[in-house]
């Protein structure tokens, strides 16, 4: 009987696919690791802990073999044509009931076909988020697995173990079925590009508006992730502020050119949600931010024409210091709260069933998105597990409340000194009009009802309305 040693197969031997093995092996798992380049093989061998089991093979076949069954084989390969290609190759070395993970960046829509192909083989398929970079992957990362329930029911001992650990719970949980895993794990990334964003408007408005040197943005950033906006993602802009380049010994940060790249994850955020509609304008602007970077050329021509220089920003320093941490801290809450609406509307609309407290609970540890604000949406969640909008929670209203004024004095301040900051500004336009008892669509309606007889609805009785607009 081919029953291999090893427990656990990876497909794909970057550094995050390595990185994850080792951290399996670290944790007394016998692993096999799986790339054409016989580099990358090696490489895993040579960089496991002493006394591990790490084995690695420049064949799917040897691969395959040195498995114990049910085969649990992971794919970390580029998302897209590539993982097709590699499940076709599979295909005739696995058996019933073997176990395949997607574990890369694949689009959902792609996972719930494969979900649905291999199925039919009697393959279990699972594609899975995984979160926290290449460091994550080593020390534990946060782990968005969906789809087939008997393929989670096997690997969760296994996932439990390597994630990362808040309050001594795992960052790992069953996110739902079919593409659920992948699903949650792009909204993850729509919420990065959006804090991304915020964070450098306000390092715009603090270097270029308050003139801070990097060493102070240093010392800012460093502070605010002591406190209430402790957050992986303002850890690692404190420690960027330090860094010299080599080549010149200037700070790295101001040799960087201010092209943005992607690869494609919140633009697919965004995508869905219009599909679905529901309001994520925080990472549309994210997105359209990162495109408008791009036009190098064409903002180095526009900023001659328009003249459009900065003005130093006249306020005292300290106030508008203060002013932006809670404009950073009001803005980021709505982030969340539109990518955790999206899949509380995903959820019943594709039928994944995404557990949201789950969600949180995930992500409180180990991913990109990670910050001491995921404790109190869990607790909201905990509370009510049907949570349309987590601005409705009680305890986060009184959290947004205390930070209102000054989140509108940032705008205004950032508004003075010709500083960007479209990324606050629309969180701060999205609270203002999900607030509003009416909104001014009224108008809308009457508009198109004008030009198109679209009709309308009235606030006084029921049914669809056309007026003949006769007023000209
Ligand atoms: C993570 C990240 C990761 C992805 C980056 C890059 O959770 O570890 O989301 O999956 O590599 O987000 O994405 P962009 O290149 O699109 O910025």
């Amino acid at each position: 009987m081919n029953n291999g040693k090893y427990k656990f197969g990876m497909i794909g031997l970057g550094v995050m696919g390595r990185n994850l093995l080792l951290n399996l092996a670290d944790h007394g798992f016998a692993v096999v690791g799986f790339d054409l380049d016989a580099q990358k093989a090696a490489t895993l061998e040579t960089t496991a802990s002493p006394g591990t089991t790490v084995k690695g093979v420049t064949t799917l076949a040897e691969l395959v073999l040195q498995l114990e069954k049910p085969r649990k084989i992971m794919l970390l390969v580029p998302a897209g044509k590539p993982v097709d290609a590699v499940i076709e190759s599979l295909l005739p070395l696995v058996e019933e009931n073997d176990i395949i993970i997607d574990g890369g960046n694949s689009h959902y829509t792609d996972t719930l076909r494969r979900v649905k192909y291999l199925e039919e083989k009697n393959i279990h398929f699972m594609g899975m988020g995984i979160s926290g970079g290449e460091h994550g992957a080593r020390t534990g990362p946060s782990i968005m697995p969906g789809g087939d329930i008997n393929a989670w029911n096997n690997l969760k001992p296994l996932l439990q173990t390597v994630a990362a650990k808040v309050n001594n719970e795992p960052c790992v949980a069953y996110m739902g079925k079919d593409a659920a895993g992948h699903y949650v794990k792009m909204v993850h990334n729509g919420i990065e590009y959006a804090i991304m964003q915020l964070i450098s408007e306000v390092y715009d408005v603090l270097k270029r508006g308050i003139k801070l040197n990097n060493d102070e943005l240093h010392a800012i950033f460093e502070q605010w992730n002591e406190g209430e906006l402790q957050t992986y993602l303002i850890e690692i802009t404190s420690n960027i502020f330090l860094q010299k380049d080599e080549s010149t010994r200037n700070d790295l940060v101001d040799m960087i050119l201010d092209k943005a790249g992607s690869k494609g994850t919140g633009k697919w955020t965004s995508q869905d949600a219009m599909d679905l509609g529901i309001p994520v304008p925080a990472i549309d602007i994210a997105v359209a931010m990162r495109d408008l970077s791009s036009y190098k050329s064409e903002r180095v021509a526009a900023s001659s024409v328009y003249k459009s220089a900065v003005k130093q920003i006249a306020s005292k320093k300290e106030p508008a210091i203060k002013q932006l941490h809670d404009a950073l801290y009001f803005s980021s809450i709505i982030c969340y709260a539109q990518g955790l609406a999206m899949l509380h509307k995903a959820s019943s609309e594709l039928k994944m069933d995404i557990p949201l407290s789950d969600v949180v609970k995930v992500w409180r540890g180990g991913c990109i998105i990670r910050s001491s604000l995921l404790e109190t949406f869990y607790k909201a969640y905990k509370k009510n597990k049907q949570l349309s909008n987590i601005l409705l929670d009680k305890n986060i209203s009184k959290l947004l409340k205390k930070k209102e004024k000054n989140m509108r004095s940032a705008v205004k301040l950032a508004l003075q000194g010709k500083i960007p900051v479209a990324g606050m500004m629309s969180a701060l336009s999205y609270f203002d009009a999900y607030c509003s008892e009416r909104m001014p669509v009224n108008l809308i309606q009457a508009q198109r009802d004008y030009f198109g007889a679209h009709t309308y609805e009235r606030i006084d009785r029921e049914g669809k309305f056309h007026t003949v607009w006769d007023v000209s």
